[in-house]
């Protein structure tokens, strides 16, 4: 089915330059960018995003990370994007993560991991929502 996800790109692969190289993995995979901004997160609004972990040992270290430097935010549109992009980025933990994935090629650790992206079709729609308003997003 045609799905919408959320993608953001993590201030290490922004820091590492390869913006372009990711974007071109989503493209050719069929995703397409249809909202996108890079932006320095606040640290409210990086706790927000991430509430759903606050009880977790590593939030505080993952706030602190995600505000290290600006991120490369997009909602992507194409058959199956949920999964397909799960697929693209590899497993969390890039030590984990199958060759050719995205996490496997830029990612340095499980925090450094490179980009997120929505779990569910459910949490997509919410992630979307948080950083883009409904005019922002471009069916195509
Ligand atoms: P992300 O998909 O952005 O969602 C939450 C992030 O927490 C995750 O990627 C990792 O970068 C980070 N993280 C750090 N430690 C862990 C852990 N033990 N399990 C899951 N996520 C972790």
């Amino acid at each position: 089915a045609l799905e919408r996800t959320l993608s953001i790109i993590k201030p290490d692969a922004v820091a590492k330059n390869v913006i372009g190289e990711i974007y071109t993995r989503f493209e050719k995979a069929g995703l397409k960018v249809v909202a996108s901004k890079m932006k320095q997160l606040s640290k409210q609004e990086a706790e927000g995003f991430y509430a759903v972990h606050r009880e977790r040992p590593f939030f505080a270290a993952l706030v602190n990370f995600m505000i290290s430097g600006p991120v490369m935010i997009q909602a992507l549109e194409g058959d199956n994007a949920v999964t397909k992009n799960r697929d693209l980025m590899g497993a969390t933990n890039p030590k984990e993560a199958a060759a050719g994935t995205i996490r496997a090629d830029f990612a340095d650790s499980i925090d450094a991991n490179a980009v997120h992206g929505s779990d569910s079709l459910e949490n997509a729609a919410i992630e979307i929502a948080y950083f883009f308003p409904a005019t922002d997003v471009y069916a195509r």
